[in-house]
């Protein structure tokens, strides 16, 4: 790492109080951190946010050279850096509250002082160590109770390295006995069982290979495609009749209810452990579109074989300390929405009971299960859990490629986000309008990302900071496939 007290540079011109233009005298890359001596508060700690070279060469003087020639450039390097505080006596993050000087010298910054700032420590118990600081070695640990109860946006395109992140999380979350469940719509975290390969390239991150298989258990509606998973189903007398028309996909409750009680009454009447195919036949008879409609979605029904005489029960399905994957690979979206929903529903009615431990509900490609245009079936349930789940120990994570995709409320609950590289526009609006604090330059380096590396706001921290993902201890399940062989 650079020495202590290496001068980079001299603030110029006129001097805010959140930031400032420096002239840099050595290269300092975009996002490092730098020190001013503040008169008041001594050491106080800072980022650069945007860097721009200034050159007396003019376009015509430019036009004029010839392809050998030397350019005869006087140039300067501008930068500007954005102020991020000092702790004060009382261990709080403060703002100077006199403009720096100009002309002060700017420093790189120490790494005491940047830990103690950003406050990077290390917490054995509630730390989730997710990488370490760009270009630093300090670990970037996530707060496990900050995560739980204040939710989580994973944001990045299509690879740009979500579901990797995704699994050092859940790796963390198991190492400290955290409950999770997780929606896994491609079956890629069954790998959490399996040790990664011993990779010598990543001795700075310090980890050990481990698998997890003693603490994962994975659940499927669909165990022919998916033979590593139990059966996942939920049992037809538990589910009252509104409930049932969700499954169905009717969202018209005042039509439909009616005539589906009356429907699951006759059938009961005679046979108190009546089937889905039983209510199928029931329903055959009648007459008028409400009840074709409701013959063809029960018919619909019995063909998803979700519904049986017992379900998987909740002791089951949520173990303490354990992560669950709910593996819908191979499964059609509209049941994959059902599945979400009952599944999120029996969560969260089953956390406010306290009949279930707090725990971490996962969902992957979320912009499908919270879509901002148009509802699905699991819509509700997930914005009521963004809303209110963080009152009752459900923490929710919400893992997409398309933010702009996602439903605003949802994305907007989420109070810790993990950022990789973004390039669509509509994509980049969204999360600047979701995120308090991404300055235009944050905004900016987004999209220039390398892979790997995160912008986390929020998680404990003040202000967003860029994180080295760690290396995975288990196998990465979601690698690309390829197509063409090498
Ligand atoms: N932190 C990382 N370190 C090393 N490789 C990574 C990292 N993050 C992602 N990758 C690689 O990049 C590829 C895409 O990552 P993935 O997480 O599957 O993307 P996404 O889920 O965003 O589509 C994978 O092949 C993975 O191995
Ligand atoms: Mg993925």
């Amino acid at each position: 790492m650079k020495r202590a007290v290496e001068e980079v540079g001299r603030i110029f011109g006129d001097v805010g109080l959140g930031q400032f233009q420096l002239s840099l005298s050595s290269p300092v890359e975009r996002g490092d951190y730098l020190t001013v001596i503040d008169e008041l508060h001594g050491k106080v700690l800072c980022q650069l946010d945007d860097l721009k070279r200034k050159s007396d060469l003019d376009l015509e003087a430019a036009g004029a050279l010839r392809p050998n020639d030397e350019a005869p450039v006087h140039e300067s390097l501008l930068g500007v850096a954005r102020i991020i505080g000092f702790r004060d006596g009382q261990g709080l993050v403060k703002m100077p509250t006199i403009p720096f000087r100009p002309g002060a010298h700017v420093f790189r910054a120490e790494e005491p002082l940047i830990a103690e700032v950003l406050g990077l420590k290390h917490h054995a118990n509630t730390g989730a160590y997710v990488g370490l600081l760009r270009n630093h070695n300090l670990r970037v640990e996530l707060d496990i109770n900050q995560l739980v109860q204040r939710h989580v946006s994973v944001l990045a395109k299509t690879g740009g390295g979500k579901s990797y992140l995704l699994g050092v999380l859940i790796e963390e979350l198991l190492r400290h006995k955290v409950t999770c469940v997780i929606v896994d719509p491609h079956g890629e975290y069954g790998s959490l069982r399996v040790p990664a390969e011993k990779n010598g390239g990543h001795a700075r991150f310090g980890v050990e290979s481990q698998g997890f298989g003693r603490q994962i258990q994975e659940y499927s509606p669909d165990v022919s495609l998916n033979p590593s998973a139990k059966p996942l189903t939920f049992s037809l007398r538990h589910i009252d009749p509104r409930d049932l028309l969700v499954f169905m996909g009717l969202t018209n409750v005042k039509t439909f209810l009616a005539p589906l009680k009356a429907v699951i009454e006759a059938v009961a009447a005679s046979n108190p452990d009546y089937t889905v195919h039983d209510l199928v036949r029931a329903a055959e008879s009648g007459e008028g579109a409400i009840a074709e409609t409701l013959h063809e979605r029960l018919e619909y029904l019995e063909q998803t074989k979700l519904l049986g005489p017992v379900g998987t029960s909740l002791n089951d399905l949520v173990k303490k300390g354990e992560a669950t994957l709910v593996n819908l690979r191979g499964v059609a979206p509209d049941v994959q929405e059902l599945v979400v929903a009952r599944i999120a529903l029996t969560l969260f009615e089953n956390r406010k009971k306290g009949k279930i431990p707090p725990l971490f509900l996962v969902i992957e490609e979320a912009h499908n299960f919270a879509p901002q245009q148009g509802s699905v079936t699991c819509s509700r349930i997930l914005k009521n859990i963004a809303s209110e789940g963080r009152k009752f120990g459900l923490g929710l994570c919400v893992v997409t490629q398309r933010a702009a995709r996602i439903d605003k409320s949802v994305l907007s609950q989420c109070n810790t986000q993990l950022i990789l590289q973004v390039t669509n526009p509509l994509d980049l609006k969204a999360i600047a309008q979701s995120i308090e604090g991404l300055t235009a330059g944050m905004t900016e380096m987004i999209q220039s990302l390398p892979v790997g590396t995160a912008l986390i706001t929020g998680g404990g921290y003040q202000t967003p900071l860029f994180c080295e993902v760690r290396p995975r201890a288990t196998r990465h399940g979601g690698e690309s496939v390829q197509i063409v062989a090498a």
